[in-house]
């Protein structure tokens, strides 16, 4: 198990700004005292993540995630809290002693899954490598897959036998209902038996990389299904799985770019010749949950799917996708109807380089794809190729880049430039106008919620006014504040000392108290306070409760008719309104 003491994981937080961190990943740029950036957490083109120097935290005022560094590598990465810590050590040049694993932030619901994964890829691993592995290894070597990629990718085989993983994970102690819930195990009439059978194993890993499922190949016989994946689970999901991810996503930062393939056999390939930036789907069309990680992963993404019509379709639809996160692909196209896999072996790895270099933009892949749909050398073609041109055009906000498609368009139509210009200015105009982005309805906070907000935000700020709410308060109406205001009081207590960041990574194992921080922060206040609004705030907070206690009591006289009673609760009323009058 890996423990890091928190002075040291504090420690290790405070030798590394928030801010060169933050930028590697976004730009910031400075406005007053704090750094703004478009929040890489929710779909969005605005600046609005700010990025607090002095407090070492950052926060959206739009989607409220909100952190410290360790928090925001985590999620920027899909890493774990002991990566995180471990990266930014690393940056500070501290050494620490940990082993990171992938299985640090297991949730406990799912190690059983996990466990059953990483078993049987050990399993299949070794199979690969008896005797009986030999025709596998034939077949992965012809394909230019040596031994140091077959560990690198964990690839297996599976035997003829159909009941030897079965046995290998009973043996094991894994029990025959969790081996059927990974879909590794198949369960009828004639007992039960392996589900993979005389296939190579390649397994498919999550994003922190681990394996989640297998995708098995035929290699030496006929059969009408490839590749056969594992079912999905509650752990794989294949809209969300993106394979090779964690293993691209560094270099993808530092070369700026990333390629999307079809097939993981295309990102393995790439691999093997050094272009290891690279990561594949499923079989499955691009999801907004793959276009949001791809946004993250780098400045520049490139398509490059099959050259085959499939592969066309799937580009299209892709840049789609993306198109809705606001990122704009370049497509790279390959001829021959080939997949990456066959042109780097055909044309080698620098023809390939060659070919993102000269990628193609998507208005000249979409002309291109026009075109190539359409015979317009017939009038009736040509009318609609130049119609589907303009109204892509239309949606163009880039003056130079919309003239230089124009003027591309007049020569392939051989359609005067003023007349084009004429035709895109009427689209432009019965197209409906924008509707303004809709404003979010803030639901409206009643004065109590906003002075339990307002104290908490300046509690966060200053200890001053944390030991004034412990001695003043002690107690909010809201269970949610509440809570965070108990939090901030105790971990300053233990602590003798109140750094925010350094709470983020307490409060981290807290997602619901987290959210009520967030919220708190994005209120988005002044730094500076006067003392008479916190004595406001208290005030409001403190009658709120009195109300309350007055309110139960006056149930309590409406219940009862015992005259001697009756009077001693007035009497606490009283005693009760006065002190609201008092405070
Ligand atoms: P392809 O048919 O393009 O596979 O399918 P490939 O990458 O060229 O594989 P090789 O070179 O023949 O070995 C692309 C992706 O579609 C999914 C797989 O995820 C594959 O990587 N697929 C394909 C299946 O799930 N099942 C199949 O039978 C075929
Ligand atoms: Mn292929």
């Amino acid at each position: 198990m890996n423990t890091i003491s928190p002075e040291l994981i504090n420690e290790i937080r405070s030798s590394v700004d928030i801010v060169d961190v933050i930028s590697s990943y976004i730009e910031l740029s400075p406005k007053g005292r704090n750094f703004f950036g478009v929040c890489p957490f929710h779909d969005d083109t605005h600046p609005s993540m700010s990025v607090s120097k002095e407090k070492q935290i950052y926060t959206c005022f739009s989607c409220h995630a909100t952190g410290n560094v360790f928090k925001f590598l985590m999620d920027y990465e899909n890493i774990s809290f002991i990566e995180a810590v471990k990266k930014c050590a690393d940056m500070a040049n501290i050494k620490l002693d940990v082993k990171v694993n992938s299985f640090d932030n297991v949730n406990n619901k799912y190690k059983e899954l996990y466990d059953i994964y990483d078993q049987s890829c050990k399993f299949y691993q070794n199979l690969i490598n008896t005797k009986d592995g030999l025709e596998a290894k034939e077949y992965l070597h012809n394909r230019g897959i040596d031994e140091n990629l077959i560990k690198e990718f964990k690839i297996g085989l599976s035997l003829k036998e159909r009941d030897l993983l079965t046995k290998f994970l009973i043996k094991n102690k894994h029990s025959k209902e969790d081996i059927i819930k990974c879909g590794l195990i198949l369960d009828n009439n004639y007992g039960v038996s392996d589900i993979y059978s005389n296939r190579i194993m390649f397994p498919l890993e999550d994003l922190t990389g681990k394996v989640v499922g297998f995708s098995g190949r035929i290699y030496n016989t006929i059969d009408n299904s490839k590749y056969i994946n594992t079912k999905e689970t509650e752990i794989f999901k294949k809209r969300e799985l993106m394979y090779n991810y964690h293993r691209a996503k560094d270099d993808a930062r530092t070369k700026g770019y990333v390629i999307v393939m079809e097939g993981f056999m295309d990102v393995i390939r790439a691999y093997s010749v050094g272009i290891k930036n690279c990561v594949a789907t499923m079989g499955t069309a691009i999801t907004s949950n793959h276009a949001n990680i791809l946004k993250r992963m780098a400045k520049n993404i490139y398509l490059c799917f099959d050259g085959d019509s499939a592969g066309l379709k799937a580009t299209l639809s892709c840049i789609e996708e993306l198109d809705k996160v606001g990122v704009i692909p370049q497509i790279i196209r390959l001829e021959d109807n080939l997949d990456p896999d066959e042109y780097i072996i055909k044309y080698g790895k620098d023809k390939f380089l060659e070919k993102i270099d000269n990628a193609m933009d998507i208005m000249d892949f979409k002309m291109a794809y026009l075109k190539q749909t359409k015979d317009i050398t017939k009038i009736e073609d040509k009318t609609s190729y130049v119609e589907e041109v303009l109204k892509e055009l239309s949606n163009f906000d880039n003056e130079i880049k919309k003239e230089i498609t124009l003027k591309k368009l007049s020569f392939d139509s051989g359609l005067d430039i003023e007349f084009l210009k004429d035709e895109l200015s009427k689209i432009a105009i019965k197209k409906e106008p924008k509707k303004e982005e809709e404003k979010k309805v803030e639901i409206r906070k009643t004065g109590l919620e906003k002075a339990e907000i307002y104290l908490l935000y300046y509690m966060l700020k200053n200890k001053d006014i944390i030991r004034m709410y412990e001695k003043k308060l002690g107690f909010m109406p809201d269970s949610e504040y509440r809570i965070l205001a108990r939090e901030i009081t105790s971990y300053y207590k233990d602590n003798n000392s109140f750094e925010l960041a350094d709470f983020l990574t307490y409060l981290s194992s807290y997602p619901n108290i987290l959210d009520t921080l967030s919220k708190v922060l994005s209120s988005n206040l002044k730094d500076e306070y006067k003392i008479d609004d916190i004595e406001g705030y208290i005030h409001k907070i403190n009658n709120a409760i009195l109300d309350d206690k007055i309110d139960k009591l006056k149930h309590k006289l409406d219940e009862t008719t015992d005259v001697d009673k009756q009077a001693e609760i007035l009497s606490q009323m009283r005693d009760l309104k006065n002190k609201k009058i008092e405070s």
